[in-house]
């Protein structure tokens, strides 16, 4: 998704602003650019595909100055070439805009900017924005003003910096609606803007975070918030970001995705941290929970909402939901929640699954069970998001920043604090007796160690990967809570390697799937030794009549397996309940060594972002 870096000082800014938008390469993008002002001039430098293409353009030509923006962008309204790359400059070339998200009236301003005279470049939504600055800029207007007149008149959801040569040494940016984020860093003398606060850590800790409808002016030595709607002074004070910058770097790993598997032990622990009252015995979340015993015991229903890898994180919600606490959950696709007309019970719940708590699909379904009367909670990774921002209650999953697009840490985060929710919500509700919540809870602490001893499998499963990276397709068989593993296994596989895979409930392959069996198909098995085992051996056996490649995930110790698998994958014992957390983690190593063997950019696989805050 598009990323956005913004410096004024006394340095330089176009180094300042490639190592910031090093920062945000994770989001997914695929052109970039840069413009820097200095004594009234503006330069702009933009090229088409990764960094390096821009880099080698401002090696040849480089920009001088001490304020600047700069963006990568990921395609919504025009091809990804350099033409339609930000920054977008007016028709003197004096002022330029850089934009996330999309301006859905921009036909209805561009035609009449066209008619006026006004020469466009791209075909780009974003680049409306500038002409209309243009013209305020033409009547005397400062860009902070200029910016307030422009503002009112995009509709949909946008982030923005702006510079020209009418303000030298000022940046403007803005945030029209709650989607996509601007924030600004203070620095001592110099002040930074980003979209994401990577790309500032390396700067400063200190930083504001603009709201929807929040207009920033930011100078070498001040910075200024006014509200769009009425041009009102508000104030956005700094807040200390506690994260690590040195977190963010890949620490030896050859990839983040790589990084970010083996962390999982580290990141599970964390998520544990304080959340079990050694006195009571009893689940706790800090005070961003806030429902109290009596809602806990009147809810009637909950129902999630979330896309991809966090819906999978969902699907095993419901499961440990109903099962430990006896409440009605269902489980949404966001973008289809959100157009759906969904009906909204009295009391109820929605629950937002969210690693980065910015994802367009996920907000609005949130908006619709708010607009329509339900709580809302979210389970989130990123502290200050957009998600957590507008939630009742918030669960942090406090993985640290989760870079590669393909998500593993959080996933595995979201499991477990989806675990520890249902035996909290149990253990307020009397469903589960005392001594089995001490038990769930008592195995949940052993997770770390468990996942520990899979990872120690990784050369096992790097050799398996290299015998079948090659497969043009691949099934993956769950049943019970760790059908979700399948479609979380197949979409890993498909992300990262680009080869069609799906994941099924094994239960329904005689209604259709069998008939894609033959033996060119490796078929994932989840079988562990759990109540649906032997059903899973029945499916297995389905499988190899019709000659497919049994590669089976089953349990340490299980000898009844080798009669049945082609390959086997071994995991340690834990509680059924809690086994998708484990599960997941040799195929998501499988995924990944498949992916890299295939020469694939694992971290930034093609057509994906890291952050989709648009539809
Ligand atoms: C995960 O590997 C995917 N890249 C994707 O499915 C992701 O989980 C989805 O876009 C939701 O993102 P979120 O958790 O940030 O809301």
């Amino acid at each position: 998704m598009c990323g956005i870096v913004g410096y004024t000082g006394p340095r330089q800014a176009l180094p300042l602003l490639m190592s910031g938008l090093r920062r945000l390469e994770y989001r997914g993008y695929d052109s970039a650019g840069v413009a820097v002002e200095r004594d009234h001039t503006l330069e702009v430098r933009r090229a088409e595909g990764k960094l390096d293409n821009l880099a080698a353009v401002v090696a040849q030509r480089p920009a001088a100055g001490d304020t600047g923006i700069g963006h990568t962008r990921w395609a919504t309204h025009g091809r990804p070439t350099e033409q339609n790359a930000h920054p977008h400059v007016d028709c003197t070339g004096a002022t330029a805009v850089i934009h996330n998200g999309i301006i859905e009236n921009f036909q209805a301003l561009k035609a009449p900017l066209i008619a006026a005279g006004h020469t466009f470049t791209s075909e780009t939504d974003t680049e409306v924005v500038v002409h209309l600055l243009e013209d305020e800029l033409k009547q005397g207007k400062s860009l902070e003003d200029a910016a307030l007149a422009v503002l009112p008149r995009l509709e949909g959801a946008a982030a923005l910096a702006f510079i020209s040569t009418s303000d030298p040494g000022t940046i403007v940016a803005a945030r029209i609606s709650n989607a996509g984020g601007v924030i600004v860093g203070h620095g001592k003398g110099e002040n930074f803007v980003a979209s994401d606060m990577t790309a500032l850590l390396e700067h400063t800790r200190q930083m504001s975070f603009l709201e929807g409808g929040d207009l920033a002016i930011v100078t070498p030595d001040a910075v200024r918030f006014r509200s769009i709607a009425d041009g009102a002074t508000i104030e956005r004070p700094a807040r200390t970001v506690a994260m690590d910058a040195i977190a963010a770097a890949k620490s030896g790993y050859k990839h983040f995705m790589l990084k970010e598997i083996f962390e999982q032990p580290r990141a599970i622990s964390d998520t544990l941290l304080g959340r079990v009252d050694r006195g009571t015995g009893r689940v706790i979340f800090d005070e961003d929970l806030k429902m109290d015993e009596a809602y806990v015991k009147a809810l009637p229903r909950i129902t999630f909402v979330a896309c991809g890898t966090a819906y999978h994180a969902s699907l095993i919600g419901k499961y440990l939901i109903e099962r430990l606490a006896r409440i009605p959950c269902d489980v949404e696709i966001a973008s289809e929640y959100r157009y759906r007309d969904p009906v909204v019970s009295k009391g109820q719940l929605v629950i937002a699954v969210t690693q980065s708590g910015e994802t367009a699909d996920t907000l609005a379904a949130m908006q619709e069970g708010k607009r329509r009367g339900a709580r809302l909670l979210t389970f989130v990774n990123v502290l200050g998001s957009e998600a957590s921002r507008v939630s009742d209650d918030v669960v942090y999953l406090h993985t640290g920043p989760e870079i590669s697009v393909a998500s593993t840490k959080a996933y595995t985060a979201m499991i477990v604090d989806l675990y520890l929710f249902a035996i909290y919500l149990a253990q307020r509700r009397g469903t589960v007796p005392d001594a089995e919540a001490a038990k769930l809870l008592a195995e949940v602490f052993h997770l770390p160690t468990l996942i520990d001893a899979v990872l120690r499998e990784e050369p096992k499963l790097k050799a398996l990967a290299y015998r079948y990276h090659t497969a043009s397709n691949f099934l993956h068989l769950g049943r019970g809570v760790n059908y979700p593993t399948a479609l979380e296994g197949a979409l890993k596989l498909k992300e990262l390697s680009y080869i069609h895979a799906e994941g099924t409930a094994a239960g329904e392959m005689k209604h259709g799937t069998n008939a894609l069996i033959d033996s060119s198909l490796p078929v994932v098995a989840i079988a562990l030794q759990d109540s649906v085992y032997k059903k899973m051996l029945s499916n297995i056996q389905e499988v190899r009549a019709r000659a497919g490649v049994v590669i089976a995930l089953a349990t340490d110790g299980d000898e009844e397996i080798v009669r049945h698998a082609d390959e086997i994958i071994r995991i340690p014992a834990t509680n059924e309940l809690l086994s998708p957390a484990l599960a997941v983690v040799p195929l998501q190593l499988l995924a990944y060594h498949i992916a890299d063997r295939r020469g694939n950019d694992v971290d930034q696989p093609r057509n994906l972002a890291k952050a989709v805050t648009v539809e």
